[in-house]
């Protein structure tokens, strides 16, 4: 028996002893983690990318982007690598150069709380839109902000139902909106189209904000061409989780905000910076990270990975439904959404599932031959009870701006 299978974890007073051996501690974590690796995939993190060389360089001391991305000074910190990263993604949005901001968040949690508190400052009495299958991250910013939250419902592959956000805008339309788009739901990828959004509040002539919740899609769909923030797409902010689609090896992200939307922040004496971010701190690590998977893949790289991601997702449904387990995914989507299968095959693949559906993501870095097995095992599993496979909207060309 190797020393770390020998070693329990289970009891953390055991782990908080001075004599803890924490080599063996380590190891038995990163055994863990290496023998669940083939298996995951179910939740939306790259394993494609190789990151060693930062957190060999940067990983052993505190790099802290404390307040706003162009201040400068303080102790050791990556902000010079923070600002070229909202500047690459800022462009691959084609958002306006006069008109943005942004900073490198703890992930599309804190992008979305940054986003929606921004628009919330300027539009105080606004009702805050967003449909049910929004995360859940949503209702609960709605709460921390004390806004009043209208939830809107979907249609069946999970993109928002836009003639119930009218009826929903038709009856409060003596207050502000603020919309909350996604762009790629957590359950089946779905993309809320912002252009059918905006339709709603100009034909009810409802004017505020539009903030686009593009954890996982935000990047793939703005190297597509398909998710735009220039002037005439009407989004105000968006976020974006950096863990997801680039892989990076801690909980990270990226939050956009339109210049415009802002309200001036105070300066703080004692650290001489702006009180602009959600944090005061900031990990200046995941900075560099996020820098280091644009500085050596580019665009066009991770194109290619996401199409290459995509054409496993489209390998995936065809394996499964060959073997009479009904797949489905949206044409853009790494998602693969299927019926619900046994308790053991879900857990042993780390599924995510809500009730008769669930999900497995072909993110860049999953192979063939973990596709191959997942369908193997579910082939020798009982037969699926049938679920209907949603009518999708056709996958139309690229609306000029906006997501479609
Ligand atoms: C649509 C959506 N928004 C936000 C989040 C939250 O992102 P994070 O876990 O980076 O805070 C997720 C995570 O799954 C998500 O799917």
């Amino acid at each position: 028996m190797t020393r770390y299978q020998s070693l329990s974890l289970a009891d953390a007073a055991d782990l908080s002893r001075a004599s803890v051996d924490v080599t063996a501690v380590l190891d038995h974590l990163v055994g863990d983690a290496d023998a669940a690796a083939a298996t995951s995939i179910g939740f939306p993190g790259a394993v494609d990318l190789d990151y060693s060389e930062v957190i060999t360089r940067l990983g052993n001391r505190l790099w802290n982007n404390i307040g706003d991305p162009l201040d400068e000074g303080g102790t050791a910190h990556t902000r010079v690598l923070e600002r070229a990263v909202i500047a690459w993604v800022a462009d691959t949005l084609a958002m306006p150069a006069d008109d943005r901001w942004g900073y490198v968040t703890t992930g599309g949690t804190e992008g979305n709380l940054s986003a929606l508190h921004a628009a919330h400052r300027r539009h105080p009495t606004a009702r805050v839109y967003y449909s049910t299958a929004a995360h859940y991250s949503i209702p609960k910013i709605v709460h921390m902000l004390g806004a009043r939250g209208v939830a809107v419902n979907v249609h069946p592959g999970g993109e928002m139902d836009y003639a119930h956000l009218a009826a929903q805008v038709s009856r409060r339309r003596r207050w502000p909106a603020i919309v909350v788009a996604t762009a790629g739901t957590t359950l089946t990828e779905a993309v809320d189209d912002t252009a059918s959004i905006r339709a709603v509040l100009d034909e009810h002539e409802v004017h505020g904000h539009l903030h686009v919740d593009a954890a996982l899609s935000g990047i793939p769909l703005a190297l597509d061409g398909r998710l735009r923030l220039d002037d005439g797409s009407g989004i105000g902010s968006i976020a974006i989780s950096g863990h997801k689609f680039l892989g990076v090896p801690t909980p990270c992200g990226v939050v956009l905000i339109r210049d415009s939307v802002r309200k001036a922040a105070g300066r703080i004496a004692y650290t001489a910076t702006l009180d602009t971010t959600v944090t005061g701190s900031r990990c200046g690590l995941a900075a560099a990270l996020l820098w280091h998977a644009i500085a050596t893949h580019g665009r066009e790289g991770h194109h290619w990975r996401a199409t290459q991601a995509r054409r496993l997702a489209a390998y995936a449904v065809d394996q499964l439904n060959a073997v009479g387990w009904r797949a489905w995914r949206y044409p853009h989507a790494f998602t693969v959404v299927l019926p619900t299968p046994s308790e053991q095959v879900r857990k042993k693949w780390v599924l995510a599932s809500d009730g008769p559906i669930s999900h497995l993501i072909c993110m860049p870095g999953i192979t063939h031959g973990q596709i191959d097995a997942f369908v193997a095992d579910l082939a020798a599993a009982a037969p699926p009870r049938l679920i209907p496979r949603p009518r999708l909207r056709p996958d139309g060309p690229p609306s000029p701006s906006g997501t479609r």
